[in-house]
């Protein structure tokens, strides 16, 4: 009797809600349609058993693919269909998610799932890694390949992508800085805001996923670059450097947030109440939900934070952790914490809304099926229009790091062209960490750079391969061969660095100069006297001092995607002139990490670099960088002139206008990314040298002048101070525009008055 009349409440329900939802787009964002979804969340959540609920809090992977231990759970299936599992990630496909749907229509409440997947630098169509993208310092493109990926990826049923990784990367031994936009938070802000943007286009909208913002916090800091390890910083730190690129991805909307596997300052971020309830669910309000890391929530135990997964599981309700991904803590632990009274239902209650919400929110209650169109995912993958953005973002991401005597572009008339090195045929390797892969990776269709140099140069130019070496081992036998074919070239292009599995997660690196006998195939080349042309193949900034200092030309391409043996062509020959700009400092040493260039004075600066005598610096190295953040050459050169500050003082009510010139000097078209730093010159906590507060990318036909105008305003002029408290200070400030971090080409200042 009672199951028949709550199925006939639940008929009700949902003939009411699927009225209710039909033609809702125009009203996605007015308060009205947050208030009846509000409505319609409550309606669902007062039918809910104890169990559903906490069903609706469980994440489980496929089987196909994993980043951490698969939850040994023989019956998902038989669980979808009780209504116990709220979300599955790893399944992708229209077919996959279809079955899996289906599974979900047949449970009581019929609640659909929510299909998560990493979708970090493309879905079928594969974009540049994101700190190559971050390279580009080109907001729209950035948005444009987060669109296409959203595009594809929702084509294929996905919902959900656990990206941006909104991370702050100062230490290049970290695998995760390929994931990332580097080691700048105003650069880093501006790309998690414009990828949330990119991804979640209209969320509702059939092409649209929802984003997270992750990993939630101060990830990036893990002691010594080693994945997964403790992180210790202070507040201010916090604040300052590691919270503003999540605050702008929830700026842009972001609908869910991941926390992370680290601790904080001894507190694992999961069950950190301080990070999600204080600060994201509190000061931001953020509405959105949170889901756990990989089984994060769990390891709270390993982290001697829990002493079994029952106390894990409440520490991480309690702190604020919404969705628990592959731990089976809440599974196993949530139903009995809340009849111990231990955990509150209240709590369990708004987790579950979260959630709900933005299922609705998706339109997934109107039709679960929304996203399992099998035309649309044939002809969204691939779409050639996504593969000639692709094509635009690579080249774009690419930066140039020397080119002595103007050895690149060069000539498509050249006869015999030696290409050489470990990288030119395999496909894989342009795809980077993270590809999608539903049991094996297609990297078929990806140009290979050896195809990308065929199709560029025309019939009579002759290319000759010789793969040299391994990217790792000590085996040199290939060298001779390789010798033998740059010596009966013209120009010799070495195509070298780290292999796909190199750089990511759990990919942390105690050694980041070129593996292997790689460098010694570049100095055998480098002696046959030919002109040789290196590419850098890499996920994170590598070092390399001999290439650097005794290589002609040097181009970083990271790993680019589906089109990067067209876009290294084109960058090689003219085709495009590079742009890329570096994300991140490249150390000479090791010894130097963690190394970035908004660093503080210290109270002994070492002004010359040769003067190591009881100043801060190492006696055996100096301390700038080996390539500065913020540096790129351009097959051109930008003179930059006139700087204009349109008033020495302002209050901070007030603003200051600053312009500069900047011409195209050289021989042909370029793209200069002009940049705009401050120094805040006395605080009450030290400031740093300077720090990047504007910038704008410009392209100049040759000869071209444009203006280039930055606004001061009293946010530009704000820092925290030890409390966490957002201040401006009176005072001097230097203003420095540039081409790099360390080629300041225009400096002024201004104060800022009471
Ligand atoms: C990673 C996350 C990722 C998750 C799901 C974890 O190991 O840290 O970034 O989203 O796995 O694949």
């Amino acid at each position: 009797m009672i199951k028949s009349v709550s199925k006939i409440v639940i008929a009700i329900l949902f003939s009411f809600l699927f009225i209710f939802c039909g033609n809702k787009t125009d009203l996605k964002n007015s308060s009205t349609t947050n208030n009846r979804i509000e409505q319609k969340v409550d309606s669902v959540l007062a039918l809910m058993t104890l169990e559903e609920k906490i069903g609706q809090l469980n994440q489980y992977t496929s089987d196909w693919t994993a980043t951490g231990p698969i939850t040994i759970n023989p019956n998902k299936q038989e669980e979808i269909k009780n209504g116990l599992i709220g979300s599955m990630l790893n399944v992708l496909g229209t077919t996959y998610t279809r079955k899996y749907q289906e599974l979900a229509m047949q449970s009581r409440l019929k609640i659909p799932l929510l299909f998560g997947l990493d979708v970090i630098h493309g879905y079928k169509t594969t974009f540049p890694i994101p700190l190559a993208e971050a390279a580009s310092w080109d907001m729209e493109a950035i948005g444009l390949s987060a669109r296409i990926a959203a595009t594809e990826a929702s084509a294929s049923g996905i919902h959900w992508t656990f990206a941006p990784m909104a991370d702050i990367g100062r230490d290049p031994r970290w695998g995760r800085v390929m994931e990332g936009a580097g080691e700048d938070t105003y650069l880093g802000s501006k790309i998690a805001y414009a990828r949330v943007k990119g991804f979640q286009g209209n969320l509702g909208d059939v092409n649209s996923v929802m984003a997270c913002a992750k990993h939630f916090a101060a990830y990036g800091a893990a002691i010594g670059g080693r994945d997964y390890n403790s992180v210790d910083m202070s507040e201010r730190m916090l604040w300052e450097t590691y919270l503003p690129p999540f605050k702008a991805a929830l700026d842009a909307g972001a609908a869910t947030f991941m926390n992370s596997f680290n601790d904080l300052n001894g507190i694992p971020a999961t069950g950190n109440k301080y990070l999600q309830r204080d600060i994201l669910k509190g000061k931001w309000n953020f509405q959105g939900f949170v889901v756990s890391d990989w089984g994060s929530i769990g390891e709270m135990v390993k982290h001697g934070y829990a002493k079994d997964n029952k106390e894990a599981a409440l520490q991480a309700i309690t702190a604020g952790s919404d969705m628990d991904m592959e731990s089976n803590c809440y599974r196993n632990n949530l139903v009995q914490l809340v009849k111990e009274n231990k955990v509150p239902i209240a709590l369990v209650d708004e987790a579950v809304k979260r959630i709900l919400y933005k299922k609705f929110e998706l339109g997934l209650f109107n039709n679960p099926f929304k996203f399992c169109n099998p035309e649309r995912e044939q002809y969204e993958l691939n779409n050639p229009e996504h593969t000639k953005a692709a094509r635009d973002i690579a080249k774009k991401s690419v930066v140039l790091l020397k080119n002595q005597n103007n050895l690149l572009p060069l000539s498509k008339e050249i006869k015999t062209i030696a290409f050489i090195g470990p990288m030119v045929k395999p496909k894989r390797a342009n795809h980077g960490f993270w590809a999608i892969n539903l049991k094996d990776v297609d990297s078929s269709y990806i140009v290979s750079q050896w195809d990308g140099l065929q199709n560029k140069v025309g019939k009579n130019t002759k290319l000759l391969y010789a793969k040299g070496c391994d990217i790792d081992g000590e085996d040199t036998n290939g060298f001779s061969e390789a010798v033998k074919i740059a010596k009966q070239a013209d120009v010799v292009i070495l195509s070298i660095g780290e292999g796909w599995n190199m750089s990511g997660e759990a990919k942390s690196r105690s050694n980041i100069h070129f593996s292997g006998v790689q460098e010694d195939l570049v100095k055998v080349i480098q002696a046959t006297g030919k002109p040789v042309v290196v590419l850098i193949n890499a996920g994170r900034p590598l070092i390399f001092n001999w290439t650097a200092d005794n290589v002609p030309a040097i181009i970083y391409t990271w790993w680019l995607g589906s089109e990067a043996g067209n876009a290294i062509a084109d960058v090689l020959f003219g085709d495009y002139n590079p742009s890329g700009k570096l994300p991140m400092s490249f150390p000479r040493e090791i010894g130097q990490i963690p190394i970035y260039y908004n660093y503080f004075n210290t109270g002994r600066p070492a002004d010359n670099e040769t003067n190591t005598n009881y100043v801060s610096a190492y006696i055996d190295l100096k301390n700038s960088p080996k390539f500065p953040f913020g540096y790129g050459l351009s097959y051109t050169t930008f003179k930059y002139s006139d700087l204009k500050v349109s008033k020495k003082q302002m209050t901070d009510k007030e603003t200051i206008e600053v312009t500069a010139n900047i011409t195209n000097t050289g021989k042909v078209s370029g793209e200069e990314v002009v940049q705009f730093y401050l120094r805040d010159k006395v605080g009450s906590v030290v400031r740093p040298i300077k720090e990047l507060k504007d910038f704008q990318k410009i392209a100049l036909k040759v000869g071209e002048s444009k203006t280039v105008t930055f606004i001061i305003d009293k946010e530009k002029l704000s820092f925290y101070n030890q409390k966490a408290e957002r201040i401006t200070e009176l005072g001097e400030f230097e203003i420095m525009i540039g081409a790099s971090s360390a080629d300041i080409r225009l400096t002024d200042y201004f104060e800022l008055i009471d």
